[in-house]
C-alpha cells in the first residue's frame, strides 16, 4: 500500500491568532491542489474555530494539542473532544511526552482520551517515545511497549485505523538532537510488528506511524527516506511557514 507521507506542525504554546491565521491562509495558497502529501496543523485551542475556516475544505488537518478523558462535566478549564470536533478538527494530539512528563499524565488517563476521541470520530495522533535516561539504560522498547500496551487497552482493530502512532523519542524533542534515521526506523518497525501481533499484518501495514523530534528542512529527507516513517511530527520549525513548506515539499518526493 502506498500512503503519501503526512506532515503536521506542532505549534505548541506558540503564536498569535493574526499570526496563525495568516499562517493558515498561505499555507492553503502555498500547498493549492498539491496532494501527493498530506498536511496538518495543531494551533492553540484559541485558534482553531478561526483556522479551522480557513482551511475548511483544503484537505489541510487541523489537530487539537489535547482534550479532556471525559465527554462532559465539571472539569473548570478543560476542552472536551466534541467541542474540537464541532470548530472542525479532524485530528488531536494526544499523550505527547510534554503533557506525559510536565503534566504527569499517566496511559490510563491517554487510554481514555484516545477513547473518548474516537467515539466522536476524531482521529488520535498518539504520542510514544522514550526518555534519554531509558535510551541509555537499553529499556526503549520496554518503554514504548508499555506506552502501547497502556495507550492502546480496549481499543478494537477497526478503531486502530484511525490512530496515528507518532514516535517521538524524548531527548530529541526540542532539543536539536534528531534519533539518527536508522535508529528511528528500527523503532518505527518495532511500533509495527507490536500492532502486528495485536491486530494483524493488514492493519499494521496501514497504520501511520510518523517520526518527531527535532525534524528539519536539512533531515528531513533522510528521515522521510526510511521504509517504516509514514511521516513527520514537526514542532519548533513548523512555527515558521519556510522551513514547515520546506519539509512539506522534501517529503512530497518520498
Ligand atoms: P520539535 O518538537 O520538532 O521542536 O523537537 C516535536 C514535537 O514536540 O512534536
Amino acid at each position: 500500500m502506498i500512503k503519501k507521507p503526512f506532515i503536521v506542525g506542532n505549534w505548541k504554546m506558540n503564536l498569535t491568532l493574526r499570526e496563525g491565521v495568516e499562517f493558515a491562509k498561505s499555507l492553503r495558497n502555498s500547498l493549492n491542489d498539491r496532494n501527493e502529501v498530506i498536511c496538518g496543523i495543531c494551533p492553540s485551542f484559541v485558534f482553531l474555530n478561526d483556522i479551522c475556516k480557513v482551511l475548511k475544505g483544503s484537505g489541510i488537518c487541523v489537530a487539537a494539542q489535547n482534550i479532556h478523558s471525559e465527554k462532559n462535566g465539571a472539569y473548570t478549564g478543560e476542552i472536551s473532544a466534541i467541542m474540537v470536533k464541532e470548530v472542525g478538527c479532524t485530528h488531536v494530539l494526544i499523550g505527547h511526552s510534554e503533557r506525559r512528563h510536565i503534566f504527569n499524565e499517566a496511559d490510563a488517563f491517554i487510554n481514555a482520551k484516545i477513547k473518548v476521541a474516537l467515539s466522536v470520530n476524531l482521529k488520535p495522533i498518539f504520542c510514544v517515545g522514550e526518555t534519554l535516561h531509558e535510551r541509555e539504560d537499553e529499556k526503549t522498547r520496554y518503554v514504548i511497549e508499555n506506552q502501547l500496551t497502556g495507550g492502546l487497552r480496549g481499543i478494537s482493530a477497526d478503531h486502530i485505523r484511525d490512530i496515528v502512532i507518532a514516535y517521538e523519542p524524548v531527548w530529541a524533542i526540542g532539543t536539536g538532537k534528531t534519533a539518527l534515521p536508522q535508529d528511528a526506523n528500527e523503532v518505527h518497525s518495532f511500533i509495527r510488528s507490536f500492532i502486528t501481533v495485536e491486530y494483524g499484518i493488514d492493519t499494521a501495514n496501514s497504520l501511520y506511524i510518523q517520526y518527531g523530534g527535532s525534524v528539519k528542512p536539512e533531515n528531513a529527507g533522510d528521515l522521510m527516506a526510511q521504509p517504516e516513517i509514514d511521516g513527520l511530527l514537526v514542532g519548533g520549525a513548523s512555527i515558521q511557514l519556510e522551513s514547515f513548506l520546506e519539509i512539506v515539499e522534501v517529503a512530497s518526493t518520498h
